[in-house]
């Protein structure tokens, strides 16, 4: 995206670099921003001062660059405090695997990460690192942590690594961070969806076969969390209906953790009325007939029992054919492996429902459990195809357009 000039006038940004190799790229960054209007204040970490100098980000963004916590000549032109406050957004970039863990802890050792922790504004992180440490348990939980303490995330984006290895930890570009900042600050998001209802479905559900195994499927429930906690951001009262994930709870939302479609869909209608709801569960589309009360157990015969199998209830299109209390905007998923498209404009007549939010989660898409997502929204006037993003960034995307769609409805 080309940085238009004034697209940020006015806007302050308080810039907290690192320590990674892709600190190499903020200088572009602040360029970028200065060249759209912005104001930059930049902090420098310890290990972010050996990437880049103080000198060139205080040249570029014609300010003082921030480094020590306990800095007498810093505190007393400027408090910590004051420095955290005085800014529209909090953008960290190269967010590094040790500072995500940081934040995702609360811990607060350095300017940068007590400045993260004393912020009352809204944060969004550009992590970088190796592929190992980004496909880490530990860095992926600290992720799920800060997407549901509600701080978005840009890229990273997959690619050649400076470390000589290949995949997913690049930082996203300066163009693509800028572009998330704008999206961020120009939009007059917050309390769009004030006084709304919503309610998102999200993750497997779980069928019993006895009473220790069960049916399930790959769903880790990352973008209907990430949705459930988009719409809270924007105001709406959310209401998360979940099967079990490993995924704390979003920051703002009610969740309620199912385990079986017929569960998920007696809390779903417990939750109506709505104004929107978003179906992004995986729903098994079937269950054991007669799961049984006790554990099958091999009886000698050398004969599997046989499972049989029954039609699950159909919560997307229970709700988008509801008679009495149909939500006003019904949204659903369609995860495809071929001809995507073709596919979710067939689902979106076949379920009765408004929008259909479609993916191609063919292997190797890496969709399925992974950050980012591809989608394609199939609405009644035609079909919107988004680039890739992360599924933080699809849920912001989503949660906009619901707002945009429920304020043109009038209602
Ligand atoms: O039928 P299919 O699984 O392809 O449709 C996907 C969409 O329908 C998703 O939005 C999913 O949440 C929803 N669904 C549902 N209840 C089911 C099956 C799917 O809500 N039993």
């Amino acid at each position: 995206m080309a940085a238009a000039t004034d697209l940020l006038q006015g806007k302050r940004i308080l810039l907290i670099v690192s320590g990674g190799i892709a600190a190499c790229k903020t200088p572009d960054l602040v360029r970028r921003l200065r060249e759209a209007g912005a104001a930059v204040r930049a902090v420098l970490t310890r290990a972010g001062a050996e990437f880049v100098t103080p000198l060139t980000l205080a040249a570029l963004s014609e300010d003082k660059v921030h480094g020590e916590l306990f800095s007498l000549t810093e505190e007393s032109e400027m408090g910590h405090i004051r420095l955290s406050r005085e800014a529209d957004l909090v953008v960290v970039a190269p967010a590094t695997a040790d500072l995500l863990a940081k934040m995702a802890a609360g811990l607060a050792d350095d300017l940068a990460s007590t400045l993260l922790l004393a912020t009352d504004k809204p944060v969004l992180v550009a992590p970088a690192m190796n592929v190992r440490m980004w496909q880490h348990a530990a860095t992926q939980r600290n992720l799920a942590r800060l997407a549901a303490d509600g701080i978005a995330a840009v890229g990273p984006d997959e690619g050649p690594m400076a470390c000589g290895e290949f995949g997913p930890g690049r930082m996203a570009e300066p163009a693509e961070i800028l572009a998330a900042i704008a999206a961020r600050l120009t939009a007059p998001a917050a309390g769009r969806l004030a006084g709304r209802r919503a309610i998102v479905t999200s993750g497997p559900t779980l069928e019993a076969i006895d009473p220790v195994r069960y049916i399930a499927n790959r769903s880790s429930g990352k973008q209907g969390h990430a949705i459930a906690a988009a719409l809270a951001r924007l105001g709406a009262e959310t209401v998360l209906v979940c099967g079990p994930t490993v995924l704390p709870d979003p920051a703002g939302v009610r969740t309620v953790r199912i385990e079986s479609a017929r569960d998920m869909l007696r809390a779903v209608e417990a939750a109506l009325p709505a104004d929107v709801a978003v179906c992004a569960a995986a729903v098994a589309d079937w269950r054991v007939a007669d799961a049984a009360e006790g554990k099958l157990k091999k009886d000698g015969s050398g004969q599997p029992p046989a499972l049989r199998l029954v039609e699950n209830p159909d919560i997307l299109a229970t709700l988008a054919r509801h008679n009495r209390q149909r939500p006003r905007l019904v949204v659903g998923f369609a995860a495809e492996t071929e001809r995507v498209v073709e596919h979710a404009k067939a689902k979106r007549l076949r379920k009765g429902c408004d929008w259909i939010v479609a993916n191609d989660v063919s292997p190797g898409t890496g969709v399925l459990g992974g950050e980012c997502n591809t989608v394609h929204l199939v609405g009644e006037a035609g079909v919107e195809d988004w680039p890739a993003m992360s599924k933080t960034a699809v849920a912001e995307r989503l949660a906009l357009a619901i707002a945009e769609r429920l304020e043109r409805a009038g209602a």
